[in-house]
């Protein structure tokens, strides 16, 4: 049982979140802590005590030093670093500045989020490609099989491989330094769409050799909605432009990225006080207490239900899926009819979603105990009890 007086509801404290909420879904947007909500506030408030100074004289090094602090926490250098609002953004940015051609393959996993897919979509019908999609088996017992099904799909064609360190619904880790690794001996570049990986994975992004590595810090490394960054290899900067093309696009990378028009900065300035809050409740304690309370949590909403586990405790981080029984004809209308009852009746967020049946994934952060995963399996059984599913 986790017992860590370091961690649990105590901590609910330093985020806003409604106190009567049960939030097991920290992976869908993040939560951001008050202290860093505060920096944000006031990083704004000097932007607009003096605009033009700060835009244009004190922006460009502020933002170049949070990403050298960035690089020093992933293993990256802070020049090979560019943020972006969200990884959405950043997935864009490379895969539309793609010099594409009728007939190239685009490679990707076949549980790929959503905005990823359509992404994808749009460029292999402007462009005449063609989408692959390497099948993930479940449930998923080693991450070799995971590299074996992409390796599968790895053709002559194959542009590029666009692969989840952490998959959305599903929430399997990946064996990314692996998959680049046997992409790379194919001369396939990679993509990494590492959406919930900062804050929640060790990551070494120079030692995972990736050619693009995408990361949202609003999720589990704290920071303010609309901060990400887009990591680039090196040797493909020279090409390397944002969607949206501005001011700075003769400096080239990441300059360019760092403005793409007047918005307000206060998300990637606040970075530098989301790492130090996370740093000040542990760092790789943080992720640790989650993944084991995640693990825990999971295994007793298994046990206690007959739910399905799809992955080992060696492929999960701090979120953890399962699927529920008897809803393979089940679609997104059921899903939703059982997120709004847990929501509802319940006060438990949780994300549910349809894919060849039901899929729940349970999040853990620092602010979570035992006891909320207790209440959502109370509040499954008697979903379960009104038919809810
Ligand atoms: C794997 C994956 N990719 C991309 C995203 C999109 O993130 P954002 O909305 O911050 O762009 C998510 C969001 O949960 C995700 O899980």
């Amino acid at each position: 049982v986790i017992v860590d007086t370091k961690y649990g509801h105590h901590l609910r404290e330093h985020f806003l979140l409604d106190s009567r909420l049960v939030f097991l879904n920290h992976g869908s947007f993040g939560a951001c802590p008050k202290v860093v909500l505060k920096a944000q506030s006031e990083w704004r408030e000097g932007l607009e005590r003096d605009p033009v100074d700060f835009m244009l004289h004190r922006l460009p090094g502020a933002l170049r030093s949070q990403a050298e602090e960035l690089g020093e926490m992933l293993g990256a250098k802070g020049k090979d670093i560019a943020f972006v609002e969200n990884a959405t953004t950043g997935v864009n940015a490379v895969m539309r500045g793609l010099r594409l051609e009728p007939g190239d393959q685009l490679l990707t996993l076949n549980h790929v989020y959503p905005a990823v897919d359509n992404t994808l979509k749009f460029l292999a019908e402007r462009n005449g490609c063609e989408i692959v999609r390497a099948d993930i088996p479940m449930p998923v017992t080693c991450s070799d099989q995971i590299v074996d099904a992409v390796v599968e799909k790895i053709t002559p064609k194959t542009k590029i491989a666009v692969l989840d360190h952490i998959t959305s619904f599903s929430a399997l880790v990946t064996p990314m330094t692996e998959l680049v690794k046997a992409c790379h001996a194919r001369g396939v570049p990679v993509l990494v769409d590492g959406a919930h990986a900062p804050g929640m994975l060790d990551l070494d992004l120079e030692s995972i050799g990736a050619d693009y590595y995408v990361g949202n810090c609003h999720k589990w490394l704290w920071a303010p909605k609309g901060c990400a960054f887009l990591y680039v290899a090196p040797k493909n900067q020279s090409d390397m432009h944002p969607t949206v093309i501005s001011n700075m696009e003769a400096e080239g990378f990441p300059f360019n990225f760092d403005w793409t028009g007047t918005k307000d900065p206060s998300a990637w300035l606040s970075l530098g006080a989301a790492m130090a809050f996370h740093r000040s409740l542990g760092d790789r304690e943080v992720a640790k207490y989650n993944h084991n309370l995640v693990i825990e949590g999971s295994n007793m909403l298994a046990e206690e239900l007959s739910v399905e586990l799809v992955a080992p405790p060696s492929m999960t981080g701090s979120i953890r899926a399962v699927r529920l029984p008897n809803t393979e004809t089940a679609g997104g209308e059921d899903a939703a009819a059982l997120h709004g009852y847990l929501a509802k009746e319940h006060n438990i967020e949780v994300l549910v979603h349809a894919h060849d049946g039901v899929w729940l994934r349970v999040s853990a952060q620092v602010y979570n105990e035992l006891d909320d995963y207790e209440r959502l399996i109370a509040a499954l059984r008697d979903a379960r009890r009104l038919r809810v599913f």
